[in-house]
């Protein structure tokens, strides 16, 4: 059985006050449900440490929206998988749809930033999802097989299995356009299919994949019903205590 998995992806939002606010109310709300549901929140990079304070006698993980795939040197602005753990991070976003769309990165480098990420020893939630357009054109089975196997080229079942998947279609990202469940079922199945040719069918099975895009208290429960959601990753609902509590309260 797979725990349902709920994440916060805070992007570049609240200030420190509103972090250490937020990430204190998420904890004290959650205290009951976090033994059934697995949580994770994602501030921006400065806030890590304290959110990783705040919630430290919860049952809370903490991520990081990115990582860079180097371990050290002379990389201005970037920061290692190492230096995230060091901070208390368990988890990193590789190839978010922003990270993929507005900054540029393509999948070479999530991949090398997913790898980066196991050997750092973190848990990397690799993101996956077709553009509008790619959807008009059929082409949505396409891009998420080439971003999976893209994604995961040359990592072996043991690191592969470290791996989270989140499944968000770029054209419900941040726009209130959710997938139906059913959309959104039939791409999941699709990832779990792939997992089991690319790995085992124990992997396939084991392996959890989230669902993103504009996921809401109203919308969480159906979604996380299908067969193969096993949880999703929040943006906009993930700034509101109770909006995110009521979505975690959904996957128990
Ligand atoms: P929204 O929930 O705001 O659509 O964002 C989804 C997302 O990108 C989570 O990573």
């Amino acid at each position: 059985m797979r725990k349902p998995f709920v994440a916060g992806n805070w992007k570049m939002n609240a200030d420190g006050h509103a972090s250490v606010e937020l990430a204190k109310a998420i904890a004290f709300g959650s205290s009951e449900s976090a033994e059934q549901v697995h949580i994770a929140i994602i501030p921006p990079f400065v806030y890590i440490p304290a959110v990783v304070k705040a919630v430290s006698t919860a049952r809370i993980a903490v991520g990081a929206q990115d990582i860079y795939f180097e371990q050290k040197g002379a990389f201005t602005g970037e920061i290692s998988a190492s230096m995230l753990k060091d901070t208390g991070c368990t988890y990193a976003l590789c190839g978010h749809s922003e990270r993929r769309h507005v900054i540029g990165e393509n999948d070479e480098l999530v991949n090398k930033k997913v790898a980066a990420a196991i050997s750092g020893g973190l848990l990397p939630i690799l993101c996956v999802g077709e553009l509008i357009e790619e959807r008009k054109a059929s082409k949505t089975e396409e891009v998420v097989t080439r971003q999976l196997k893209n994604g995961l080229a040359g990592l072996n079942i043991e690191k592969a299995s470290a791996v989270t998947i989140a499944y968000e279609p770029v054209w419900a990202i941040g726009t209130g356009l959710t997938a139906t469940p059913q959309q959104a079922q039939e791409v999941h199945a699709l990832i779990r299919k792939l997992l089991s040719k690319m790995y085992s069918a124990q992997l396939a099975e084991e392996i959890r994949i989230l669902y993103g895009g504009s996921v809401k208290p109203d919308n969480a429960g159906e979604l996380m019903r299908q067969q193969d959601i096993d949880g999703v990753l929040v943006g906009g609902a993930s700034l509101n205590a109770d909006d995110f509590l009521a979505i975690i309260q959904a996957a128990v």
